[in-house]
């Protein structure tokens, strides 16, 4: 990674005076704090709907610059690339199809993956061993060993990451996590996530398209890439994906890096609840679910519910399509609850809501969350500092975890039993099998 923003104009000229290994030329990242060149500079992978609106965000930011995109499809790549040069006055930004050749930049420090579940562990860990930062999308991966993988290749190489779990950066969801912390419920005992149901996120697109042609400037093998070569239809395409299993993992998996993130975050206080949240995860998982037909294109489960015991006699349930658990998260303790959703934070006393905003301001607490400046922002913040992200990969892990053991529990119809510092199942062979697949040839971890 370049460090021109990292190592102090004085201290580099000295280091280029002393070596003559390098040539008396100060690097142009010295010149300006504000001149293009000391920008952190950006490359984004997969510029579909949450990619353009991740790239939305960062061009509002001024301490980067977005030099790079790649995406399969010709039609998102030209956009995004426009709005790139638009935003910016000129015709640099260069648009990649194989993300291969993205991260062989040596210029550019961090990349911005906002791919189909099925392709975040490959690029970034190829981003992890290429020296970038990385931002990538929630749930952290397609597979529970993909993302024991993920963790390593960041760690190995003390890479920055922020996953796109943005709950994190905002008021009332860290508000309930600090009320939770700080003791306000007591010692929690039942935990409520409630996720959405169905296939219904972006109305009634339809599962019923015929098979047909692939649309040009689509690169269906490489938008394929690990997951199974199925027969094209738009029905598996964009955004779609979600509802395969082949390429995502319907609602449980496109909402559990969202609202179980937040449920592990109010828990991270071992005296009341049962953290920390990079180490977290359940002891038992139970689940029931109903799929469509199993040829169905979106086979995904429609209505699902998983318990699990937490250590520390915490009770987790997780549902989506049950009316008796609302959305979001909810912590219950013998002092009463809060739950927190999108635009929603209520609790069983009101007092708790005023006293923790109130406490905060005065800074008159035991445990003081992070109060985010945004979510892109935190992670440029973090690339500078070298300081961990709000939600570091080992964190989008664990959150993800109890949606992939819930997906195997419901699937196999067995309580999975599972050892939460190894990160094995116990005692279930096939159980175990579920925690990978095979990726298609030629790809692998
Ligand atoms: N944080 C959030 O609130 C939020 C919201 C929606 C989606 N997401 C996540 O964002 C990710 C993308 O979801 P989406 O709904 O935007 O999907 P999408 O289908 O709209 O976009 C995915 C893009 O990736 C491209 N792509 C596929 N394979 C690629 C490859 N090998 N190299 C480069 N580009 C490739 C596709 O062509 C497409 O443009 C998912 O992981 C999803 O869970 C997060």
């Amino acid at each position: 990674m370049s460090t021109g923003y990292t190592t102090s104009r004085r201290t580099l000229l000295k280091m280029l005076a002393a070596s003559s290994a390098v040539p008396m030329i100060a690097p142009s990242r010295l010149f300006g704090a504000d001149a293009p060149s000391n920008k952190i500079t950006l490359g984004f992978i997969g510029v579909g709907w949450q990619g353009g609106s991740n790239l939305g965000a960062f061009l509002g930011e001024d301490m980067c610059r977005v030099v790079a995109i790649c995406d399969v499809d010709e039609g998102h790549l030209k956009k995004a690339i426009e709005s790139v040069n638009k935003r910016y006055g000129n015709q640099d930004c260069k648009g990649y199809k194989d993300f291969r050749e993205l991260l062989a930049r040596k210029d550019i420090d961090a990349v911005c993956i906002s791919t189909p579940d099925h392709w975040h562990s490959i690029p970034a860990i190829a981003a992890a061993n290429a020296g970038k930062d990385i931002f990538c999308e929630k749930p952290l991966s397609h597979t529970l060993n993909e993302g024991i993988a993920m963790v390593n290749a960041v760690q190995k190489n003390n890479r920055i990451w922020q996953t796109g779990s943005w709950q994190r950066s905002q008021g009332q969801f860290r508000w309930a996590a600090q009320i939770v912390q700080n003791g306000f419920l007591g010692k929690v005992t039942h935990v409520e996530v409630g996720l959405p149901d169905g296939h219904r996120d972006f109305g009634k697109t339809g599962n019923d398209k015929p098979n047909g042609p692939v649309p040009e400037g689509l690169d269906y093998e490489l938008w394929t890439g690990p997951a199974q070569m199925m027969p094209f239809n738009p029905c598996r395409l964009h955004k779609n994906w979600r509802w395969n299993y082949n390429t995502g993992g319907g609602q449980l998996m496109d909402w559990i890096g969202h609202h179980c993130d937040i449920a592990h975050w109010g828990l991270a206080n071992p005296k009341f609840g049962c953290g920390p949240d990079d180490a977290i995860g359940p002891l038992e998982v139970s689940a029931t679910a109903e799929y469509p037909d199993k040829n169905a294109v979106w086979n995904t489960a429609t209505k699902f519910r998983i318990d699990c015991k937490y250590p520390n006699d915490v009770q987790v349930v997780i549902a989506g399509g049950h009316g008796d658990i609302k959305g979001g998260a909810k912590w219950i303790g013998p002092n009463g609850w809060v739950r927190v959703d999108r635009g929603t934070i209520e609790a069983s006393d009101k007092q708790f809501i005023r006293d923790i905003q109130d406490r905060e301001k005065k800074g008159d607490l035991d445990i003081k969350l992070y109060k985010s400046p945004g979510h892109m922002r935190e992670f440029l913040d973090s690339i500078k500092s070298r300081k961990r992200t709000l939600t570091p990969v080992e964190i989008a892990h664990r959150s993800q975890t109890p949606g992939h053991l819930g997906h195997i529990a419901a699937t196999t119809g067995r309580k999975i039993k599972w050892d939460s510092v190894q990160q094995v199942i116990v005692d279930d062979v096939d159980a175990t099998k579920m925690l990978s697949k095979k990726m298609r040839e030629p790809w692998q971890l």
